[in-house]
């Protein structure tokens, strides 16, 4: 595996090479993003990740700063998984200092995570926009967990004609149900009992989904219950459509329910995707690990 930290390098490991897969990254990798790397080797002659914390995204300076690096561990993830190229680009090298132009997303970044994170989508859409621009990628691979984020990428790449096929991967899920994320570590054993109501709440309505319950209200409201269970107020629980993260009153096409809340510190995110199959409801209710994440000292 090679790493690089320039563009000319990083597109000069993919080019000629057959098909590209992207897996973009900002570092602190754990198995949901191995997961990533696994579907993306699996379907692509060449795969390159990236591992860029974008200040862009922020917005909040101390969370930037505060974010966790290791970029040691992850080349050794990354290169475990098989991928070919890993891009770690300086801020400079990302960013000129007279850069001028940025993406401005629209309406599918209002609501939920938009609504609590003013910018943020912006700042992701505007790095992806780079990463698919300058990497060419045919195929890139991002967690479903990030429901929103998905939906922004997709429209971005859609309103943008950037020729890529972006690729939703489950979500990965803690032996306790939690979705997996770089924040878990941040949780003492009481707010991750507390924290645990999240996914709870969202399998307790996978399960009416499966039962055939189509109502937002009802699906939410199961989600709500679980929270006031756990004294957890969320920021939101929405059912949201899958192509613009709208609110939708139904089940009655690709959709979301996500939910937000502070677990002391720590903001978490959660969601089931609902497909339609067959004309039928299926939720995606994620892979859960069967032994403790890398997350807390493993390889
Ligand atoms: O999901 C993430 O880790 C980031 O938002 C992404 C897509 C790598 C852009 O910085």
């Amino acid at each position: 595996m090679k790493l690089v930290s320039t563009w000319a390098d990083a597109r000069a490991s993919t080019v000629d090479r057959g098909t590209v897969g992207l897996v973009p990254t900002m570092g602190f990798l754990h198995e949901a993003h191995t997961a990533l790397f696994d579907a993306a080797v699996a379907a692509n002659d060449v795969t390159i990740a990236t591992v860029f914390v974008n200040p862009l995204q922020f917005n909040n300076v101390d969370d930037f700063v505060a974010y966790p690096r290791n970029l040691d561990r992850d080349l050794d993830i990354a290169d475990a998984a098989g991928i070919d190229t890993v891009f770690a680009p300086s801020e400079g090298e990302m960013y000129p200092t007279d850069m001028s132009t940025t993406v401005s997303t629209g309406a599918v970044a209002t609501r939920m995570e938009g609504e609590y994170r003013p910018g943020h989508f912006d700042g992701v859409a505007t790095v992806v926009a780079k990463l698919f621009a300058g990497l060419r990628p045919d195929t890139a691979y991002f967690g479903k967990k990030d429901a929103q984020q998905l939906a922004v990428v997709r429209t971005m790449a859609r309103d943008l004609s950037l020729p890529v096929d972006v690729v939703g991967c489950s979500t990965l899920r803690e032996p306790d149900g939690l979705a997996l994320s770089s924040r878990n570590v941040r949780l003492d054993p009481a707010r991750r009992s507390e924290a645990t109501a999240l996914s709870r709440g969202l399998q307790a309505a996978a399960d009416l989904v499966a039962e055939g319950v189509v109502d937002a209200a009802a699906l939410v409201g199961v989600v709500r219950t679980e929270l006031d269970r756990a004294g957890v107020s969320p920021e939101y629980v929405e059912l949201a459509d899958q192509a613009g993260a709208m609110p939708i009153s139904s089940v009655d096409r690709p959709c979301f329910l996500a939910v937000a809340a502070w677990i002391g510190e720590v903001r978490l995110i959660d969601n089931i995707h609902i497909d339609i199959i067959a004309g039928l409801p299926v939720p995606d209710r994620g892979v859960t690990l069967s032994s403790r994440s890398v997350l807390y000292g493993g390889s």
